[in-house]
């Protein structure tokens, strides 16, 4: 299967080039349905992209018309350093004309995660009627050095649920607790996005691309669209390519 990957000198420029094809994206759906859907990732490359969102791209978005998902989060509160969701709200919803109901947190405050994952998947299913799947326009994901993206991790039980939009996961690095989407929902989005830079991503990259995925070693190779696409926005440090330099570009 052929990737669709972009490859740019820097993480400024893999970011603006995303955030000018997703304020593209946003525009078409918002024009098409009136809604844009959009599960954000996690962690710190993201950054840059939601801040521009939030600044340079800010008058271009429909932002009545988004709706905003995670498509993980950190069991830990909100206002934790460490939440996906406070990282999202201090680059990017806080300076952006969201109403309030549009912003769809994964909740951290329930004593069993096991409840939360369910509470969301009711959130997704009310949003995405009657459907198998969610139907996301967009998801946003990170990739992990060692191959993880969104909180599926290498070797999680998670990897193959079948049936489950959203489930709680034991994850190696800190916080251990997450909610994550499984691959199935993120596989019935309309488009994901990969953001990766960095020489640190470089094996996992390679991994995430190759002809015959190994899903268990390497979850982000299983994201697979059913019907959509997946467009890898990289650097040239992640890509290993000109110029890369070994102590990457993060
Ligand atoms: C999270 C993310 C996670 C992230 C990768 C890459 O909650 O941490 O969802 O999947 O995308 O770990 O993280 P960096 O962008 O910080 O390298």
């Amino acid at each position: 299967m052929g990737s669709d990957l972009r490859v740019y000198p820097d993480l400024e420029a893999l970011s603006r080039a995303a955030a000018e094809s997703l304020v593209e994206l946003a525009a078409a759906a918002a024009a098409q349905t009136g809604c844009f859907s959009i599960a954000l990732a996690g962690g710190q490359t993201p950054r840059r992209l939601y801040q521009l969102l939030a600044t340079d791209y800010r008058g271009r978005t429909p932002w009545p018309g988004v709706e905003v998902f995670w498509g993980d989060e950190r069991y830990v509160p909100h206002d934790d350093p460490r939440s996906d969701y406070q990282m999202a709200r201090e680059t990017l919803l806080a300076a952006v004309p969201l109403p309030r109901e549009n912003i769809h947190p994964m909740p951290t405050d329930a004593a069993d995660p096991e409840e939360a994952a369910q509470a969301y998947e009711s959130v997704l299913r009310a949003h995405f009627p009657s459907r198998p799947w969610p139907r996301f326009d967009l998801v946003l994901l990170g990739l992990g050095a060692e191959g993880h993206t969104a909180s599926l991790f290498p070797g999680s039980p998670a990897l193959v649920e079948e049936r489950r939009w959203v489930v709680a996961a034991e994850v190696p690095v800190a916080p251990p607790r997450r909610l994550t989407l499984t691959l199935p929902a993120i596989n019935h989005a309309r488009h994901i996005y990969f953001l990766a830079a960095g020489a640190g991503k470089r094996e996992a990259l390679a991994q995430a691309l190759a002809e015959t995925p190994d899903v268990a070693r390497c979850p982000a190779a299983g994201v697979r669209p059913v019907e959509g696409e997946v467009v890898w926005w990289v650097d040239e440090a992640a890509r290993g390519g000109p110029g890369a330099t070994s102590e990457g570009t993060m």
